[in-house]
């Protein structure tokens, strides 16, 4: 340990549409200038999930109040459900009241949920305001805030309703991770362990050392090196028009058919993404050629960090499938499935059918 400030800034390339994501340890309070800094002005609209809000929402409001920024919080319940229309409306209707208009700016502060949220309402209130992510989990610092896609659910399916949205700026602080639940904490691995397998397989060596150690220079270094992955993907295709940025769906065909047959409430996002990349990996050797050894390296990965691998018997296959046939991944019909030649070598497949990922998870 040493009381030196260990911090990474990872810069997402996107001409005017730039912005830093730093990664550091203890780095919450320093937001307010953070966001002077990126020159953002106005009133700022604080959202957060209850929970979230509780931990470490005077912390981040006192930060901004300091900067010299007036702060209007929202508090929406914790919980996937908060993705929704109505919590869109409350949101920008609690924003309204508040006195914030086109000049303001909204903070996520939260997980994904709170992220693809918050960045919808900045989407949209006022046709478009800046905001900033401030990630709280595992799945948010790696993953969701970084690359501007936000959104909200309908009871017909995930994200069906959302807007590319860059934020101006994503400052993760690590620290934040040690009050997440042991299951929240260990399900963003799954988003960990996606990314090393498209991208760098090297980071699956020693990364079961994070199963205890949650903090740390060690952890700073880990999450800047996914951002990297992700900025670098979305970089080269910032509005999945190009097919790069289909390759984070890795795992994500199967895994979100998963997570709606589960109701949403039986797995955890990183949970249904596990048991989606031990489908992908299982097809990526039948049919892409990835070598046992390989698609071994990603399974245990999974297993170290105990991340479910076998579906639950109670959870019906054919509703999986189902669910799949739904998903916007199934374009017209077309089934698009990301595989891996090789740790590293993804691609978007057109040979996989439902009925092969049914037979993957049949016991
Ligand atoms: N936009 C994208 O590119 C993208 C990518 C991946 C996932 N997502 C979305 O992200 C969502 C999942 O995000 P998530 O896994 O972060 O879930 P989440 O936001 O629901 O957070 C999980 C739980 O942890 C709590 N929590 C958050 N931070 C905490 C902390 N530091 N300490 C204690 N508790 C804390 C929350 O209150 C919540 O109950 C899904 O809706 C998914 O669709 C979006
Ligand atoms: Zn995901």
């Amino acid at each position: 340990m040493s009381d030196e400030r260990v911090e990474q800034a990872v810069r997402v390339g996107l001409g005017e549409r730039g912005y830093d994501v730093v990664v550091g340890d203890g780095i919450l309070g320093g937001i307010g200038g953070a966001a002077r800094e990126v020159g953002l002005r106005g009133r700022c609209a604080l959202i957060s999930d209850e929970r979230v809000a509780g931990l470490y929402g005077d912390e981040v409001e006192g930060s901004l109040r300091a900067a010299g920024y007036e702060v209007v919080r929202v508090e929406v319940p914790e919980g996937e459900a908060s993705k929704s229309l109505g919590q869109v409306e409350a949101c920008c209707g609690a924003m309204a009241r508040g006195g914030l208009d086109r000049g303001s700016f909204v903070l996520a502060l939260g997980g994904g949920v709170v992220g693809d949220l918050a960045g919808l309402v900045a989407a949209v209130y006022y046709r478009g305001v800046p905001y900033v992510q401030v990630p709280t989990t595992v799945v948010a610092q790696v993953d969701s805030s970084v690359g501007g896609k936000t959104g909200v659910n309908l009871g017909e399916g995930k994200n069906l309703v959302g807007a590319f949205h860059q934020p101006r700026l994503v400052w993760a602080d690590v620290a934040t991770l040690a009050t997440l639940g042991e299951r929240e904490y260990r399900e963003g691995f799954a988003e960990v362990i996606k990314h090393a397998a498209i991208r760098d397989a090297a980071m699956l060596d020693g990364l079961g050392a994070r199963v205890a150690e949650r903090g740390g220079a060690g952890m700073v270094e880990l999450m800047a090196r996914n951002v990297a992955i992700k900025a670098r993907v979305v970089e080269e295709d910032e509005r999945e028009t190009a097919g790069v940025r289909a390759l984070l769906n890795f795992g994500h065909t199967a895994g979100h058919g998963i997570e709606a047959a589960g109701g949403y409430g039986r797995f955890l996002h990183g949970e249904a993404i596990s048991l989606g990349l031990v489908v992908a990996v299982r097809l990526s050797v039948q049919v892409a050629g990835l070598a046992e050894g390989e698609a071994a390296r990603v399974l245990g990965a999974l297993e170290e960090f105990g991340l479910p691998m076998v579906l639950p018997e109670d959870v019906e296959i054919a509703a999986v499938l189902e669910a799949m046939g739904r998903d916007k991944k199934f374009e017209g019909g077309q089934v698009r499935f990301v595989l891996l030649r090789a740790l590293g070598d993804a691609f978007v497949s057109e040979d996989v059918t439902v009925e092969m990922v049914g037979e993957v998870l049949s016991p």
